[in-house]
Parts: C-alpha cells; sequence; structure tokens
C-alpha cells in the first residue's frame, strides 16, 4: 500500500492547489477554516472566464450583482434582476467543474422577508444549479438566512458595506469605525453565523475589526477591502484583472492589464484589415 503522509492528506484536501477534481461543497470550506487554509474567491460573469478561473483552481466562485458594474453597464448594483443573476449564474456553473458557485440574490429579492427568499434562492439553485447564495445584511437578514438554511440551501452572508445600500449611504464608505459601529458590525457577523451561514464577506471594514471577527467565528470570513487576517479573500475579477475603465478601489491588487491588452489585439487587427494584411494566404481556403 502507497503511504500518505499527512501533509500530501492535507494538500489533497485544500481548496487552492488540491488534487481532488469534484465539485467543492460547504463542507469543504468549513474544514478549511479548522485546518486553518486561507483561500481565493472571484466574480465571474460568463462561462469562459469562468472555466479560466475554474481551471486556475479557484475553489469559489461569486456571481456576484457587481455585474451591474462590470458586466451590464449599469451605475451600481441596484438595477441587476433576478432574470440577469439566474441568466448568468447559469452561464458559469455550465463553464466550471470544480469551484462552487455562489449566486448573488440582487436588490429587492429577499428584503421583503424569508418567503420572498426562499422563493428567489430556490431559483437560482434549480434553474441555474448554483451551490449556495450570498445575500447582504447581518442582523436584518438574520430571518432570511435561517430559513434558507433550514431549507437546504446553504447562505453566505455579506456584512460591513453593504453595496446594495449605496442610496442610503450616499456612496461607498469604510464601515465599522469607532466603538459604536464596531460593536454593531461584530453583533451582525454573529447574527449572520447563528442564523446559520456558511461563511460571511466583510466589505471595507478596518483591518483590526476584520481580524477580530474572524478571530470570533468558527465560519470562514471572506475579506475585500478588509486586511489579511480574514480566512478568504475575494475580488472582483475585471479589477484584479485590470479591465476595468478607470480608478479601481485602494484595497484592488491588479495581477494583469487585460484591458490595455485587449485594446491591442482589437487595434492590430483592425490595422490588419484596413491594410489588406488579414488574411492572409494561410487563412484562406481556395
Ligand atoms: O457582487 C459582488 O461582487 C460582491 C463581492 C464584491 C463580495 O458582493
Amino acid at each position: 500500500m502507497t503511504h500518505v503522509s499527512p501533509a500530501q492528506k492535507q494538500s489533497e484536501k485544500a481548496l487552492y492547489g488540491g488534487t481532488s477534481s469534484r465539485r467543492i461543497t460547504v463542507r469543504d470550506i468549513a474544514a478549511a477554516k479548522e485546518r486553518a487554509e486561507k483561500w481565493p474567491m472571484l466574480t465571474a460573469y460568463d462561462a469562459m472566464t469562468a472555466s479560466v478561473f475554474d481551471q486556475a483552481g479557484i475553489p469559489v466562485l461569486l456571481v456576484g450583482d457587481s455585474m451591474g458594474n462590470c458586466h451590464l453597464g449599469y451605475e451600481s448594483t441596484v438595477p441587476v434582476t433576478m432574470d440577469e443573476i439566474a441568466l448568468l449564474s447559469a452561464a458559469v456553473v455550465r463553464g466550471t467543474r470544480r469551484a462552487l458557485v455562489v449566486g448573488d440574490l440582487p436588490f429587492g429579492s429577499y428584503q421583503e422577508g424569508p418567503v420572498q427568499a426562499l422563493r428567489n434562492a430556490t431559483r437560482l439553485v434549480k434553474e441555474a444549479g448554483v451551490g449556495a447564495v450570498k445575500l447582504e445584511g447581518g442582523e436584518r437578514s438574520a430571518q432570511q438566512i435561517e430559513l434558507l438554511v433550514q431549507s437546504g440551501i446553504p447562505v453566505m452572508a455579506h456584512v460591513g458595506l453593504t453595496p446594495q445600500s449605496v442610496n442610503a449611504y450616499g456612496g461607498y464608505p469604510v464601515q465599522g469605525r469607532g466603538e459604536e459601529a464596531a460593536q454593531q458590525l461584530l453583533r451582525d457577523a454573529k447574527a449572520v453565523q447563528d442564523a446559520g451561514a456558511f461563511a460571511v464577506v466583510l466589505e471595507l471594514v478596518p483591518a483590526e475589526l476584520a481580524a477580530e471577527v474572524t478571530r470570533s467565528l468558527h465560519i470562514p470570513t471572506v475579506g475585500i477591502g478588509a486586511g489579511s487576517e480574514c480566512d478568504a479573500q475575494v475580488l472582483v475579477w475585471t479589477d484584479m484583472a485590470g479591465m476595468t475603465d478607470g480608478r479601481v478601489p485602494r484595497f484592488v491588487k491588479q495581477y494583469a492589464q487585460l484591458r490595455q491588452g485587449l485594446g491591442d489585439a482589437a487595434r492590430a487587427f483592425a490595422e490588419d484589415v484596413v491594410g489588406g494584411t488579414y488574411p492572409a494566404e494561410e487563412h484562406s481556403f481556395h
């Protein structure tokens, strides 16, 4: 019998870099927290990009309502509809084999109460095939989370800055600053954990507070603009890969400049066409 060392066993199970090719589940996410393993998450909005990230080993892909700004040309996430999320979530599921795909519940699809949340989350699970859903809000969304979890739908929660409330904030301010706001954030994080969420996104909160939340929860925290102590980190893929036009938030690190590269490719194609050098002989049929 081949001897398998504990380190090998660990790497077999690792969310990123693990050798198992079956689809990641929320049990794998819970086990990673127990091993104190950090993991990456990216957004995806179409099958082709999702397949690139899946083959790169990204274990969790979020079909975020950030598709509003990054994919559909809206000014914010607020106008995104259930039809749009369902259509693009199905594409991301089709483009992946291993990643856990999380579908975002858009603004207006769960705020009425648990029954509305269950109806829309069920649609994403049945129609699009997502393995989990995400919704915004701490204490205010706990009842929705509880019913979804009781009904068999894993929920990723989202506290700190919740972009669907942009009109109430009047922008995208850092959350949890000051004693009272910090205590509220801790209560929100605890409330979603108690309601049964399997993970919680912490958006735009001071690093020290995010570290405290991470230490105090048994579910993983997924940071975005929340410092380095979270269990996982998420970025909007178009920001991470340099596709976004104009400024990106300060917390973003850009790992490529795809916008520049794609623009260069389009210009080179156009110059070949107008100059008559494309198509060449090898691109033609006789
Ligand atoms: O919609 C989204 O992309 C998100 C992430 C930024 C967490 O909610």
